[in-house]
């Protein structure tokens, strides 16, 4: 009952807060993250996939308080960038539990790594190899994983597909550019390898694609084996699991996933007689976007030439770019009041200074919706206040978390001060007070 209840009753409570309560406390646009959800979703990856190692990928949705629920609900943590280790370090979050990506990983997010002594770093390019070797010791060894390419297509958005060879992260494995990065991991006794990484796309429906990735990635393995004389223990999917974004939709959850990945894995080694590795996934969505709604306020209302209306709300593509982005659907609901007016196809605008601002198009919302009004826009818990911008200096909501009947501010609205704090003001200029 902690799930929203996406109610034609006109409240929307989730874990016992009402919606239109919490937007009159923190004011609106704000996002809200139900907790008993994102655990939910955390113990159903442990319990579908026993024995592995369920890495949340944090670019989804980060903050300390989320960085604590993933803690303690024993998950390693998928991070890309100084700045998301900075806020894994300062939560607390065991160092040995975090895995490090990207494709330009940057001096400091080197040596933010290293220092912090993180669990594993994804090594995505061979000139790479040498700079992790030289921030760590024979007496304080890296431990490393490869990411490659297996070369399977996926059907998602061009923007998340990443399983095709020429794309900008990993090493192909046809190429020949996995065995030469392998050789050169091996001769540093700097490093550890682990094992193999891949991610073959984001929001993907489909277990086949997982399942070809997995059997290249031991045959890869048994490759390693012969070549080298070497058995890797571990092997890591990548994340990608999709979720479902109207009622009813397709998702690929991991009760179905996880025992085809166990059976399929264990069949491939067999096969290749080799060990079964420690199997790792990389959930961001999966465990983070059903748990977000964003809530907002009605501005303004305006007829279609042919039909229909727009209604415009006080935020848009700066706290959620995905629709802009990549034609994203997001479920909208009216809530806060009851209505009995008939339905209406209308398209809810956004605050900022372009067309293809749009959050949703074409949506059924009572006939007398009107400014003041709440709409609630739901699966908006992953890549939406992580990619969230400054476009036309609107600050940036705050995320409100819910549990049990109470709400609690976790990230605070970004204030006007906040977005003038950067801007080095030309010397000598006035400052005007406001009347
Ligand atoms: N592991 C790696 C190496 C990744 O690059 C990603 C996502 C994940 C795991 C987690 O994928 P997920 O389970 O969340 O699909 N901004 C886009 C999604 C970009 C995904 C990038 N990489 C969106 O809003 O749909």
């Amino acid at each position: 009952p902690h799930r929203a209840v996406w109610a034609t009753a006109g409240e929307l409570v989730i874990d016992g807060v009402a919606m239109a309560a919490l937007a009159r406390r923190y004011g609106t646009p704000v996002y809200v993250m139900a907790e008993r959800d994102v655990r939910d979703r955390c113990r159903a990856y442990r319990s579908a996939l026993p024995g592995a190692e369920i890495a949340y990928a944090g670019k989804a949705f980060l903050c300390r308080e989320m960085v604590r629920w993933i803690e303690e609900e024993g998950l390693w943590l998928d991070l890309a960038s100084s700045g998301e280790l900075a806020v894994a370090r300062t939560a607390g979050f065991p160092p040995e539990r975090v895995l490090v990506h990207g494709n330009a990983k940057t001096p400091r997010d080197l040596a933010a790594a290293l220092d912090l002594g993180v669990g594993r770093i994804v090594v995505d390019s061979i000139g790479e190899i040498n700079r992790i070797a030289a921030g760590a010791s024979r007496a304080r060894p890296q431990r490393v994983m490869l990411r490659v390419t297996p070369g399977v297509t996926t059907r998602t958005h061009p923007a998340v597909a990443t399983g095709g060879e020429d794309q900008k992260f990993g090493l192909s494995i046809s190429s020949g550019a996995a065995l030469e990065a392998v050789r050169r991991v091996l001769d540093h006794p700097e490093l550890v390898l682990t094992g193999l990484h891949c991610h073959i796309g984001s929001q993907l429906g489909e277990v086949r694609p997982y399942l070809i990735a997995l059997r290249r990635l031991v045959a890869l393995l048994a490759e390693i084996r012969d070549r080298h004389g070497r058995v890797l223990d571990e092997l890591n999917l990548g994340g990608g699991h999709g979720v479902a974004t109207r009622p009813g939709g397709a998702a690929l959850d991991v009760t179905r996933l996880g025992p085809r990945l166990t059976a399929t894995l264990r069949a491939a080694c067999a096969a290749c007689d080799l060990p079964v590795p420690r199997l790792f996934v990389e959930p961001g969505r999966a465990i983070a976007a059903a748990a977000g709604v964003t809530l907002y306020r009605v501005v303004a209302i305006k007829a279609r030439p042919g039909g229909g209306a727009y209604v415009a709300v006080d935020g848009g593509m700066s706290d959620n770019p995905r629709p802009a982005l990549y034609g994203a659907h997001h479920e909208v609901a009216l809530v806060g009041r009851r209505s009995e007016a008939p339905l209406r196809t209308m398209t809810i605008a956004g605050r900022h200074c372009e067309a293809g601002d749009l959050l949703a198009a074409d949506v059924a919302l009572p006939a007398d919706v009107r400014p003041g009004d709440l709409l609630a826009f739901a699966g908006t818990g992953a890549y939406n206040h992580a990619m969230a911008s400054n476009y036309n200096l609107v600050a940036r909501p705050p995320v409100v978390a819910v549990r049990a009947g109470t709400a609690r501010l976790i990230v605070r609205a970004e204030t006007e001060a906040d977005l003038l704090a950067r801007d080095m003001a030309p010397a000598g200029v006035a400052v005007r007070q406001g009347r």
